[in-house]
């Protein structure tokens, strides 16, 4: 959450601010800023909402000399998302931006406003920013920001420049990414390398506990035990930057995009008659005797979709837990267990945190995760990579089919390695797999249907998404997708469950998304629809098999293998979230109140 840049060089600032901010607005888009310090001159601009605003408000300024810049979007942790919380904070000739969450900044607040110090914002960031100007009162400004952190606890990734030291730009980092560029003297920051492809030709990421500064073309870099050295790698030049290619949304054109990213996730892996993962030693399972997946969100989802596949197809016993709770349950781990991590961006802060937890307990680690470099991958023993390409939209979808797909290939690999189910079986699951493209292709026709039947559900005091087996991780995820792009009130629930609760809300305005697979207990299912029919639920069967009691009836079409029932339902789900949310007028790629990489806990 929230994303920062910074440049130290003599090109113009403006322009390579705003430039990395856009590649990094998906990590939040509730303010944007800039400051720039040149020799004497000091100016900053700061917008509430989307990065539009401050281009506007910024298009007259520009700074092109030598100098040091910062800039800054944000995803609103403490105080709300307005433009004096907005970053870059002022001092009173300093500024800073910082992503992460300042734990003490209470007791820091405290102690700084005893000193006559005036806040002029609710957020935690501001504390830097005072207490390193209160510092250089009888400090160097190194030593000044160096005293700073020391004090702070929690998480950062942060950027300081002052008057100070008008030609040094300071920095930190602590379990928030951040990255330096290289471009001869030209030196960059960033969260992601997204934002300075195209521009560094040389990159660093960080480690925990780095900080530094960055002065006449050059970076100091410390940590602990003092002033390191630290070695730099090429950085591709290639700048992928995802367009909407006609399509309305990012988030449909990646609903569109499913079928040819997951014979990427697919290419390589899934050979006529066998799984190849050259990622893994031959000897990579050994001694393995259980798995333990952590997520978040989406990638949640996909994890417990993965525990069925794991126990049923590898025989392995496997258990899920949500990131955020598992880092504070005390967990007992043992050495034999596979620690597994699911991640779009790789850079969400309880599932990294989660892993480090794992390795500290000495667990052997394996992240499923869409893009290289970033700290999980870095972080894991091995890293498969989901090859969906660029996600823009918030809400996920090619992410959650290529990471449940690569799950399934995983799983599948393991079956085989294991001889646990027999190779006719190793083979109906290859041919399965094969056929998932096409399964995953969105006909005009079934488009057609859900912006027709979407109209049917704007209104209702709730959704409940019911599925069985794999089908109820799915359940969850189609709730998610609505939730996240409908503001609607959904939930995802085992089906068999209903009866022990949730059924007490039916009633017409109850709406039920019911997953009813042909190939996985559709007896059963049908029965938990039947009883909440007869309750008068409106219902919207999703379904192969015709189903009389439905109020509404997609019918799908491949139903000889459960997950390729699963890739079919799931597309309808995200089709129909994907429509409710266009005709209530949201905005579908950038949701209110979410981000797309949560680097805070
Ligand atoms: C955020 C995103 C979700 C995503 C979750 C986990 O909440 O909005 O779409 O599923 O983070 O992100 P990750 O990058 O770890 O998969």
């Amino acid at each position: 959450m929230c994303g920062i840049v910074g440049y130290v060089g003599a090109k113009e600032k403006k322009e390579i601010l705003l430039d990395g901010l856009k590649e990094l607005e998906y990590r939040g888009y509730d303010s944007a800023g800039i400051a720039v310090i040149e020799g004497n001159n000091l100016n900053s601009f700061k917008a509430v909402g989307k990065l539009e605003n401050l281009v506007q408000k910024a298009k007259d300024f520009k700074a092109d000399s030598f100098g040091v810049s910062i800039g800054h979007t944000r995803w609103a942790t403490h105080g709300k998302p307005n433009e004096l919380n907005a970053h870059p904070h002022l001092g009173k000739n300093s500024y800073v931006v910082h992503n992460g969450i300042i734990e003490n900044y209470q007791e820091l607040k405290k102690e700084l406003i005893a000193k006559g110090v005036n806040f002029l914002s609710q957020t935690d960031t501001e504390v830097i920013v005072h207490l390193f100007e209160q510092n250089a009162l009888d400090k160097e400004p190194f030593d000044a920001f160096k005293s700073t952190i020391d004090r702070l606890d929690g998480a950062y990734a942060t950027l300081l420049i002052t008057q100070g030291a008008p030609d040094t730009l300071f920095f930190a980092k602590n379990g928030s990414p951040m990255l330096i560029g290289f471009d001869g003297e030209d030196i960059y920051f960033a969260s992601s390398d997204t934002a300075i492809i195209g521009k560094a030709k040389e990159v660093y990421y960080l480690e925990d506990g780095e900080y530094g500064y960055a002065k006449d073309g050059k970076v100091e870099l410390f940590d602990a035990n003092g002033k390191k050295s630290f070695t730099t790698k090429p950085l591709s030049s290639d700048k992928v930057s995802a367009q909407k290619d006609g399509y309305r949304f990012f988030m449909e054109k990646e609903i569109y995009e499913q079928t040819t990213v997951i014979a990427d996730t697919m290419m390589g892996r899934v050979l006529e008659s066998e799984i190849v993962l050259d990622e893994l030693d031959s000897d990579f399972f050994d001694g393995i005797n259980a798995i333990k997946i952590c997520a978040c969100g989406t990638s949640y989802h996909s994890a417990l979709a993965a525990s069925y596949l794991f126990e049923r197809l590898a025989k392995v016993r496997c258990d899920v837990e949500i990131a955020s709770e598992f880092r504070y349950k005390k967990p007992l781990l043992s050495d034999d267990t596979l620690f597994v991590t699911i991640s779009q961006s790789g850079e969400t802060a309880d599932t990294l945190e989660a892993l480090k937890m794992a390795k500290r307990a000495g667990l052997k680690s394996l992240s499923i995760c869409n893009v290289d470099n970033s700290s999980i991958v870095r972080e894991s023993d091995v890293a498969l990579l989901t090859r969906a390409g660029i996600e823009k939209g918030v809400a996920s979808t090619k992410a959650f089919a290529t990471q449940t797909m690569l799950l399934w290939i995983l799983a599948l690999y393991v079956a085989q390695e294991r001889q646990s189910i027999s190779k006719d079986l190793i083979a109906n699951e290859i041919d399965a797999m094969r056929h998932s493209p096409k399964v995953l292709k969105v006909t005009d026709e079934l488009h057609a249907k859900m912006h027709r039947l979407s109209k049917r559900y704007l209104h209702g005091h709730g959704f409940f998404f019911i599925g069985r087996d794999i089908f109820f991780p799915l359940a969850l995820e189609g709730a998610l997708k609505l939730k996240e792009i409908s503001y609607l009130h959904a939930e995802g629930y085992p089906a068999g469950e209903m009866k022990h609760g949730p059924i007490a809300l039916a009633d017409s305005n109850l709406f039920t998304v019911a997953l009813m697979p042909k190939s996985l207990l559709y007896d059963k299912i049908k029965s938990n629809v039947e009883e909440l029919s007869a309750r008068d639920a409106t219902i919207l069967a999703i379904s192969p098999l015709a189903f009389d009691l439905a109020d509404d009836f997609v019918q799908t079409k491949y139903a000889s293998h459960p997950m390729l029932e699963f890739f079919e339902m799931m597309v309808v789900t995200q089709l129909l979230a994907l429509e409710i949310s266009v005709r209530l007028g949201n905005d579908v790629d950038m949701p209110r109140n979410l981000a797309k990489s949560v680097t805070v806990e």
